[in-house]
């Protein structure tokens, strides 16, 4: 309990920890994925490179991150990169596996960054919705901790009508998933066609909507994360493959007023 106020309150910063600590110059532009340290001597030579509105001298030089001006330009998310994107179907959460990867969607530099991007949890390949990705890895530990009880919406479409029954088996925490001990937690089901409904998690298995519908001897046809915690996706008004950064405090906001 103690760990996770301590973590929440460093959420309340604009930036997590981050606070622009000093660090090397070629380090830092490297990290945020502008280039290897030999641009970055190239970039000072040319004299692209100013800190505090002075000309930077070294690439050993120790500098603060929001004081760096490239091009003129301030640095793209100096100081820790968080967002909530709209991850479109058929779209796979990895760096690693074959297919079109979500990836595909953010700026190139992004994806060099260092810390790396992450998906806080995974959407399946087929579903579409809600997902945060952030570079903080305390931030994403934090949010897909079971102790933060942050759950999750999903509209759920299914190939056969509805029996029932499915509302008061997956409210009542006896629900045993195939190859698993223990029976899943209870979890809200809200009828709203035949076909169609939307489900409450509190807690994130693998593949865990298809295989409770699954469980019931129905086959979810398209599934789509609606909410987390409190943020909607309909709040966000970001279309297929959009994203939209939020400092660590926003995020926090959005997720549990
Ligand atoms: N449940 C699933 O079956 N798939 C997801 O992507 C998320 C929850």
């Amino acid at each position: 309990m103690y760990y996770a106020s301590k973590i929440s309150r460093r959420f309340q910063r604009p930036q997590g920890n981050k606070m622009g600590k000093a660090e090397r110059l070629d380090k830092l532009l490297s990290n945020l994925g502008y280039g290897a340290r030999k641009d970055v001597r190239h970039w000072i030579r040319e004299g692209w490179i100013t800190v505090d509105e002075k000309p930077a001298v070294s690439p050993s030089q120790k500098v603060h991150p929001d004081r760096v001006r490239l091009g003129n330009e301030e640095l793209d998310h100096p100081c820790g990169l968080t967002f909530i994107y709209h991850k479109p179907s058929g779209t796979v959460c990895s760096r690693k596996e074959g297919g079109r990867l979500i990836y595909a969607d953010f700026p190139e530099r992004w994806i060099d960054r260092k810390p790396p991007l992450s998906s806080v949890g995974r959407l399946d390949k087929e579903t579409s919705g809600l997902l945060i990705m952030t570079d903080d890895g305390q931030l994403n530990h934090y949010l897909t901790s079971p102790k933060q009880h942050i759950s999750k919406t999903y509209a759920v479409k299914l190939d056969h009508p509805l029996t029932g029954n499915e509302a008061e088996l997956f409210g009542s925490g006896k629900l045993m998933l195939e190859s698993e001990e223990k029976p899943c937690l209870p979890a809200e089901l809200s009828v709203i066609h035949p076909t169609e409904a939307s489900l409450i998690l509190h807690e994130g298995r693998y593949h865990q909507v298809r295989r409770m519908f699954a469980a019931v001897g129905n086959h979810v046809t398209e599934l789509k994360r609606t909410h987390i915690g409190t943020l909607s996706l309909e709040g966000t008004r970001l279309a297929d493959g959009d994203y939209k950064t939020v400092t660590a405090a926003e995020l926090m906001g959005m997720i549990s007023p």
